[in-house]
């Protein structure tokens, strides 16, 4: 062929891939986004085969924007978000008999129950996978939600409705008006492989779950019908049917055609639980799907409610792990990684290893003293244990390198921004005391900003906030809501295009309106969690009053459940002038909606309640959770600002200081009298 015919063949292709980019990318705007597809499914498949063909025919000529080129998330702008009616909560864990034990005896002591008093269990495999709530409405499946953060999850609907063991329509009459049933969906290890041996080596999943979560969170839902996913049930959500027990509700699933596990069992004392545990443990390599422990919970409902929940776990029931697995593997470096707190772990990169069916090639090494004690050095062989969804760990050296490195010492200087570390009284941790200007802890800030828990900014993921840092678009928290000026160098940038920048900017956008608590904990203000924000949010009610106010000491330390450090650390944030100006910067671009108490009509609603003395009835901790649920405040201590202070046995100087200020005092009956219980 000659030289200009090649070259003018050459033009003609670029100019085909220009259009198929635009024609692409156009039509997964009409499908994605406003669902109203302009095609029909085979016209676009024709559409995206052919780029592909001429991408793989002449790989020179692929354009910067091709189809095949973008990231982000233009996935999970698509799903719709859900509000849960009632919270998908996760389970606490435990790893021993002792664990168990003590469950025992705190729900005991919670409902104010006799020592030797006997609970019914449902006893069932913990499976490793993803929770799902299906919501059916006179028998017909209305809606599937992801868990998402437990409050707010997504809407996956179309895509469960091909999934085994999940009907469109519940079989039988006898169905009520209204029934969430919540489950697990996962694959079966066999499925797993046979799915990664199908995939190319870049998009391969790490272990069945994440297999799993990929198959289901698919925007094409056709992909999900050809991933042979499953479903099983393991809890209720809201009914307008009343049930006594798990095993009722387990019973109408069975009628209804809703597979629950056929190894769930009914258990009382904590000899038959952990023979339980130990028979599955026997049998787990010949179940055909992942599970990574035992979950014991609470048969009868009302006991459930009493008991309700702390932070994201129910009390009612407990996790019992499955001992980790172990497997042996070369350190291959030691590096030093530094957290958003400025925290310096070391952590041993690994020759990567299959361990119980999940890829290693990282582990923690804990801290420095760790790594003296145990004699660990690059280019050692070590013992690798994997426990659950936990950061693997290095156990022990099993064969010293020959030349052996030197032992790596606790640096005196941040590996990255060079700055003087500490080691504070009794802590283990080494830290970098740069908060403001260390790289490290910047990008862990605004990783942590952006996160499933806090702002959750999807599309915007730790190689998004990496990248956008390196390049100097963003330095701050305010950053991000300002990102659009730098549309221009985003999107010449590889890996981005027009459709992926446009879901980063809607993803941000939908951000911004944000509740008080998850603002706080986005902050990332240490060992301030997701449950503190909560009941800081509940004091404060709004972020003036946050602002105005964080720095009363009195009122922080009269907030019930905050204990020293944290009223410490928020001292020490509010205090620092940087840190207040950003937060009045984000206040001006944000929507921060104010803290709102369920809905409650009740007289103790927004009412500041202290307890003294001892309780008979009920315990010190369901007299709390029973008026926070109320939508009381519960305080330490008796101040004008009190409304009732409630008293048991013995109730000392605080009912002595209640009667001097003149406030309603209650007696214990009397308070629960008037609570309805
Ligand atoms: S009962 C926490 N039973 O484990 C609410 N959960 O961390 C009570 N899971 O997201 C859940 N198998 O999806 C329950 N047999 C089982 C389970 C199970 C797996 C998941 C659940 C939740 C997570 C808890």
């Amino acid at each position: 062929m000659n030289k200009n015919k090649l070259v003018k063949d050459e033009n003609k292709i670029k100019k085909r891939l220009v259009e198929l980019s635009l024609l692409i990318k156009k039509h997964n705007i009409f499908y994605h986004q406003n669902d109203k597809p302009q095609i029909t499914d085979a016209e676009y498949d024709a559409l995206v085969i052919e780029n592909n063909k001429l991408e793989k025919e002449f790989p020179h000529l692929i354009i910067k924007n091709s189809p095949n080129l973008s990231t982000g998330s233009p996935l999970s702008n698509k799903f719709e978000k859900i509000h849960h009616k009632l919270p998908m909560l996760s389970l606490q864990n435990a790893f021993d008999e002792n664990d168990i034990t003590d469950f025992l005896d705190r729900i005991k002591k919670f409902l104010n129950l006799e020592k030797n008093y006997k609970f019914n269990f449902i006893c069932e495999p913990k499976i490793d996978g993803l929770s799902i709530n299906l919501n059916y409405e006179f028998g017909v499946l209305v809606s599937a939600s992801t868990r998402g953060d437990g409050k707010i999850g997504e809407n996956v609907t179309n895509n469960v409705k091909h999934i085994q063991g999940i009907p469109i329509m519940l079989k039988k009459n006898n169905v009520p008006q209204q029934v969430e049933i919540r489950g697990e969906i996962f694959l079966n290890k066999i499925d797993f492989v046979k799915l990664n041996n199908e995939i190319e080596d870049k998009n391969k999943f790490s272990n069945p779950r994440n297999a799993a979560a990929g198959s289901l969170r698919q925007l094409d839902s056709k992909i999900t019908r050809m991933r042979p996913l499953k479903f099983l049930a393991h809890g209720l959500g809201k009914t307008t049917r009343e049930y006594l027990t798990i095993s009722d509700f387990y019973r109408d699933l069975k009628n209804w055609g809703i597979p629950i596990n056929n190894l769930s069992n009914k258990y009382s004392t904590i000899d038959e639980m952990m023979n339980y545990y130990n028979q599955i443990n026997n049998i787990r390599q010949d179940i055909a799907y992942d599970l990574d422990g035992i979950v014991f919970k609470i048969n009868e409902l009302k006991l459930q409610n009493r008991l309700g929940f702390v932070g994201k776990n129910p009390r009612w029931a407990i996790a019992l792990k499955f001992k980790s697995e172990k497997a042996i593997t070369t350190i291959k470096k030691i590096d030093l990684q530094v957290g958003r707190t400025g925290a310096i772990t070391p952590v041993a990169r690994l020759k990567e290893i299959n361990i119980g069916g999940v890829l290693v090639s990282n582990a923690t090494l804990h801290n420095f003293d760790e790594i003296e004690k145990k004699d660990i050095r690059e280019g050692d062989r070590v013992e690798i244990q994997r426990a659950g969804d936990v950061i693997p760990q290095v156990l022990k050296v099993i064969k010293k390198d020959k030349n052996r490195k030197k032992l790596i010492e606790p640096p005196k200087h941040c590996p990255i921004c060079g700055e003087l570390t500490i080691k504070e009284k009794d802590e283990t941790i080494i830290r970098c005391v740069n908060s403001k200007t260390c790289d490290a802890q910047i990008l862990g800030s605004l990783i942590h900003f952006v996160s499933k828990k806090s702002f959750n900014i999807e599309g915007f993921g730790e190689k998004q906030i990496k990248q956008f840092y390196k390049l100097g678009f963003l330095k701050n928290y305010n950053d991000i809501f300002n990102i659009k000026k730098f549309k221009k160098d985003i999107l010449s940038l590889e890996g981005w295009g027009d459709l992926s920048f446009q879901n980063l900017i809607t993803s941000i956008n939908r951000s911004k309106k944000i509740n008080l608590e998850k603002f706080i904990y986005s902050l990332g203000i240490r060992y301030v969690g997701e449950t503190l924000s909560a009941l800081i949010a509940k004091e404060f009610i709004n972020i003036k009053n946050l602002v105005d106010s964080i720095n009363d000491k009195e009122k922080l330390q009269n907030i019930d459940g905050l204990g020293p450090k944290a009223i410490n650390s928020l001292h020490k944030y509010f205090q620092d002038k940087h840190n207040l100006k950003t937060i009045l910067n984000l206040k001006n671009s944000l929507e921060i909606i104010d803290f709102t108490q369920p809905k409650s009509d009740s007289l103790f609603s927004n009412k500041n309640i202290v307890f003294t003395g001892t309780l008979s009835k009920l315990s010190r901790e369901e007299a709390k959770h029973l008026a926070t649920q109320l939508g009381a405040k519960i305080s330490s201590a008796v101040s004008s600002k009190t409304d009732f202070v409630i008293i048991g046995e013995k109730p000392g100087s605080k009912a002595k200081k209640a009667k001097e200020l003149g406030l309603t005092i209650l007696t214990e009956q009397e308070w629960i009298k008037k609570t309805n219980v």
